[in-house]
């Protein structure tokens, strides 16, 4: 089952709702946030009182990717605004398993993300406490960015940990997905699909945001 989470980084923020409405007539089940502070990555942008104003507009589930420092200072905030899914990097978590407690403490969906240059083996010790393992495949801190490749074999390692150890933490793929790597990251296990530009940037966010989940779906068929 492919879940579509639509980036409103690359939507018009004065017309939030109504963006994130269409996408979700076009199939969209997970709204992603993305939130930065300028310090982990070089870039700024939203937190809890925008996620407090998109809980009033949409039922479905918000996935805040915090691409923050000292995320745990935040995370109360997150889930007061109304935050269902949290995702922090492993970079930015020196006790990494005592903030994804700290999620699951605050009765949300807790992720953990890894940059493009940071391997699968430095989350061994944390899969069976995640809800879902995020991989960038872009460097985060901007939307619009291409895809790097090389994430495609860490997806295929998560299914194989994940097969192996008997777990059921779900796989989350974010940058350059579009309808030229949408069939490749989901070939290779990723089931919840962060796309930005490809459903804000231009045109209908409906109309592409069901392109997009055609072409991930008629990939599933042909999973190798
Ligand atoms: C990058 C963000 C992504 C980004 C994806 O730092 O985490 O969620 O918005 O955007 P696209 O789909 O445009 O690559
Ligand atoms: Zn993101």
């Amino acid at each position: 089952m492919i879940e579509l989470a639509p980036s409103i980084l690359s939507a018009d923020f004065a017309r939030l709702a109504e963006q994130v409405e269409s996408a979700a007539a076009g199939g969209a089940v997970v709204i992603h946030c993305d939130v930065m502070d300028g310090h982990f990555v070089p870039n700024l942008t939203i937190g809890p009182p925008v996620v407090k104003s998109l809980r009033k507009v949409t039922g479905l589930p918000l996935d805040c990717h915090l691409m923050i420092e000292n995320p745990d200072e935040f995370i109360p905030a997150f889930a007061a605004a109304g935050a269902d899914w949290v995702s922090v990097h492993q970079e930015a978590c020196v006790h990494l398993n005592r903030t994804l407690q700290h999620i699951r403490d605050h009765q949300m969906q807790a992720g953990v993300v890894i940059n493009p240059a940071t391997p699968v083996e430095t989350l061994t010790e944390v899969l069976d406490m995640v809800d879902y393992v995020l991989v960038m495949s872009v460097n985060p801190g901007f939307g619009a960015q291409k895809f790097l490749p090389r994430s495609v074999h860490k997806i295929r390692r998560l299914a194989e940990l994940r097969r192996q150890r008997g777990l059921s933490y779900r796989i989350e793929v974010d940058g350059g997905i579009a309808l030229d790597t949408v069939v490749e990251v989901v070939r290779a296990g990723a089931e919840i699909l962060v796309a930005g530009n490809a459903v804000f940037g231009k045109g209908d966010p409906k109309q592409n945001a069901e392109k997009l989940l055609k072409a991930a779906t008629e990939a599933t068929l042909e999973k190798v």
